[in-house]
C-alpha cells in the first residue's frame, strides 16, 4: 500500500490537505458546482483569492454544504489571498473582512500575500501605471494582526522568490507558513523547494497541470513525453502522475477543474505511487517558468523593471 500523503503539517501545527481544488479562472457561474462536487468527492482544501472574482459564489456553496451536513467548517482548509491593491496596512483587515463576508466564514485557514507587488489603492486591472513600490514588512505586520485575531489561522505568501522569502523571514514576528508558487514537472522550483524546506515553510504548487486551458500560456506540461511514458507504465493519466509527483516531492498541489470527471480523477492519487526509478526520470525534464508575471513589471513605471528582478533571477 502506497504512503497516502493526505496532508502536510504547517509550522503552525495545522494540517494542510495535500490536494486542494484550485479556483483561479473558474467562472463564477460554474465554480459553485465544482466546489460542491469536489467536497462530495472528498476534497477538504479549497484555494481561493479575492482577485479570482468568485469568492461570493464559493461562499454560497460552502454555506449549503455546512447546512446539509456534508462537511463541517473545521474539516475544511480554506485559503484566500490579499490582492496587490490592498497592500497598504490600513487596507489589509478590510480586504480579509470582504473575503470572509463573501465566503460566509469567520476565519480562513490560510491568508497569503498574493504577489510581492503593490498597486495603487483602489486600482483595478493590470495597468502598469498602477504599480508602486511594495513595502512587504508593513503589509506583513498588518497580516500578523489578522493572525493574532484568529481571522487568519496561518499566514503565508505567494509568488515569492527565495530572496524575498528570506527578506521577509528577517522581519516577520509570525513566520510565513506557506509559499504558494507555480510548480509542476516543467518548473520544479528546486532552489525554492530547498530553501523552504530549510526554513520550515511549506511549498504549495499552483498550476500543477501547467494550466492547459489558459490560451495566453504556451503550456505543454501534460504532453511531455517523459510524463506520458510514466503515465502509460503506471496506467494513470498524465494529470494524475503530475499530482502524485507533487505529493511525493513534498508539496501540496492545487489542480483546478470545472469538470466533475477531472475533479474526481485528480483526487484519485492516494492509493498508488510513482516508483523510485520512474520518479528519478522527472529530473530529465527541461525547465521553464510558464507564468512570468510580465504584467507586474515595467521598465518605466515598475518598481520591478524586469521579470528577472521580480523573481530575483529564479527564472
Ligand atoms: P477545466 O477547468 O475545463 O475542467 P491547472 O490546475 O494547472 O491550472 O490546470 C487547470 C486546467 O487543466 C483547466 O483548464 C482544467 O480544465 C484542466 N484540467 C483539470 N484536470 C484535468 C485533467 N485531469 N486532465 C486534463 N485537463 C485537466
Amino acid at each position: 500500500m502506497a504512503n497516502e500523503i493526505r496532508f502536510f503539517v504547517l509550522n503552525t501545527g495545522a494540517k494542510i490537505p495535500s490536494v486542494g481544488l484550485g479556483t483561479w479562472q473558474a467562472d463564477p457561474y460554474v465554480v459553485g458546482a465544482s466546489v460542491d462536487a469536489a467536497v462530495k468527492i472528498g476534497y477538504r482544501h479549497i484555494d481561493c483569492a479575492q482577485a479570482y472574482g468568485n469568492e461570493k459564489e464559493i461562499g454560497g456553496v460552502l454555506k449549503k454544504l455546512f447546512e446539509d451536513g456534508v462537511v463541517k467548517r473545521e474539516e475544511l482548509f480554506i485559503t484566500s489571498k490579499l490582492w496587490c491593491s490592498n497592500h497598504a496596512p490600513e487596507d489589509v483587515p478590510a480586504a480579509l473582512d470582504r473575503t470572509l463576508l463573501d465566503l460566509q466564514l469567520d476565519y480562513v485557514d490560510l491568508y497569503l500575500i498574493h504577489w510581492p507587488v503593490r498597486m495603487k489603492k483602489g486600482s483595478v486591472g493590470f495597468k502598469h501605471e498602477n504599480l508602486i513600490q511594495p513595502d512587504i514588512p508593513s503589509t506583513w505586520q498588518a497580516m500578523e494582526v489578522l493572525y493574532d485575531s484568529g481571522k487568519a489561522r496561518a499566514l503565508g505568501v505567494s509568488n515569492f522568490s527565495s530572496k524575498k522569502l528570506g527578506d521577509l523571514l528577517e522581519v516577520a514576528r509570525v513566520p510565513p507558513a506557506v509559499n504558494q508558487v507555480e510548480c509542476h514537472p516543467s518548473w520544479q522550483q528546486t532552489k525554492l523547494h530547498e530553501f523552504c524546506r530549510s526554513k520550515g515553510i511549506h511549498l504549495s504548487g499552483y498550476s500543477p497541470l501547467g494550466s492547459p486551458g489558459t490560451t495566453w500560456l504556451k503550456s505543454d506540461v501534460l504532453k511531455h513525453p517523459i510524463l506520458n511514458m510514466i503515465a502509460t507504465k503506471l496506467g494513470k493519466s498524465p494529470a494524475q502522475v503530475v499530482i502524485r509527483w507533487g505529493l511525493q516531492m513534498g508539496h501540496s498541489v492545487l489542480p483546478k477543474s470545472t469538470h466533475e470527471k477531472w475533479i474526481k480523477e485528480n483526487f484519485d492519487v492516494f492509493d498508488w505511487s510513482i516508483p523510485e526509478d520512474l520518479f528519478a526520470k522527472f529530473s530529465e525534464i527541461e525547465q521553464a517558468r510558464l507564468l512570468r508575471g510580465t504584467s507586474f513589471v515595467h521598465e518605466t513605471f515598475g518598481p520591478y523593471k524586469t521579470v528577472e528582478e521580480l523573481w530575483d533571477g529564479e527564472i
